[in-house]
């Protein structure tokens, strides 16, 4: 099979991530092969998807046209990284979050693939310029990251590498969103993307308005999820600003831009998260809410997962 048929998906690692793109593959009637290099890991990673996917035809949750047991004969595991590259015309890399396991993972694939095979990289936190220093053809490299969970969060960052080519951040775009996922462009790479990098502003002033006393940890969330979350579900900051004044974002600007740039001086420095009494007893209180064993986590794992479900579903008829 030649990769110009543009059927065949290679998902590297099959970890919670790797899982998970497998799944929104199938889902838009892609095989995917799957690879891991622990042996047995991948056939292992078939099974939990089949456990999930035939909970989801269920609940009358799962994604795309086909059935899950039609889902599923899309999938397959290989142990040999060249078996499980034949054919693809897409790699999605989900290994360790480890600069020198990344690249050599990639220098790897970058010997295996015909020229045409476009690889893609899920990282959070490295940028492409390292992720793909060792690859020879890098205009063919790209990171597409995607939100945890995949299958209910459907954003996917693609960020180019400075030597990446157009037409492969095209083909990418059409693909995820041939898939049912939401693919957004970054024009240049930057440390953390726009997500991460606005949650870190987020993160930061949350930290610094219950350090300094002005609110409890349980109220700053209340802040978020009965608040700015309430709209943030459906419309981003800017279409907020627009809706927000009479003749729209200029306007609001004029009403209100003033009073933005006086609060925005008024910021604190970045917090130390980990040192010191302030950070201790932050994460004591955030623990007496939800103490930090397993069982307690797992049960509002479970719980988040099961929101952003019903989220989904209400996005998807909106
Ligand atoms: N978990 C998240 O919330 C999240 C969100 C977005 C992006 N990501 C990114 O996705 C990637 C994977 O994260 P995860 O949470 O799935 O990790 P994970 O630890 O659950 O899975 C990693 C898998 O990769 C396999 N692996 C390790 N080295 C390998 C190699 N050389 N070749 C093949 N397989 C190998 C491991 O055996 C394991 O199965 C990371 O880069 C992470 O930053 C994670
Ligand atoms: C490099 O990758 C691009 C994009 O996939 C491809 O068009 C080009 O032919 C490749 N060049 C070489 C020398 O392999």
């Amino acid at each position: 099979m030649s990769s110009s048929d543009m059927n065949i998906i290679t998902v590297i690692g099959s970890g919670l991530i790797g899982r998970s793109w497998a799944m929104v593959f199938v889902s838009g009637g892609y095989s995917v092969k799957i690879y891991d290099n622990q042996p047995g890991q991948a056939a292992k990673a078939i099974t939990e998807i089949r456990k999930q996917l035939e909970e989801l035809e269920e609940a009358h949750m799962l994604r795309g046209e086909l059935t899950a047991t039609q889902q599923l004969a899309l999938l397959s595991c290989y142990d040999d990284l060249a078996q499980a590259l034949e054919g693809a015309f897409f790699v999605q890399e989900c290994v360790f979050e480890h600069l020198d396991v990344k690249q050599s993972v990639f220098q790897d694939i970058d010997r295996l693939v015909g020229k045409d095979v476009i690889l893609s990289s899920s990282t959070s936190c490295l940028v492409p310029s390292n992720v793909f220093s060792k690859v020879q053809n890098r205009s063919r490299c790209l990171v597409s990251h995607p939100v945890n969970p995949p299958y209910y969060v459907k954003l996917v960052e693609l960020v180019p590498h400075p030597e990446t080519a157009a037409s492969v951040m095209d083909t990418t775009h059409s693909l995820m969103t041939k898939v049912d996922q939401v693919p957004v462009r970054l024009k240049k790479e930057i440390d953390g993307f726009a997500l991460n990098r606005v949650q870190a502003a987020i993160i930061a002033e949350s930290w610094r308005l219950v350090q300094d006393g002005i609110i409890s940890v349980k109220d700053i969330d209340l802040v978020m999820s009965e608040g700015l979350g309430m709209r943030y579900a459906f419309l981003g900051p800017m279409e907020t600003m627009h809706l927000n004044a009479p003749a729209g974002l200029e306007d609001y600007m004029k009403r209100y831009g003033e009073g933005i740039r006086r609060i925005l001086t008024s910021f604190g420095p970045v917090p130390d998260f980990s040192g010191g009494e302030g950070a201790k007893s932050i994460v004591n209180e955030m623990c007496e809410l939800i103490p930090s064993d397993l069982q307690h986590l797992s049960a509002r794992i479970e719980r988040r997962d099961q929101l952003l479900m019903g989220l989904a579903k209400l996005k998807k008829e909106h």
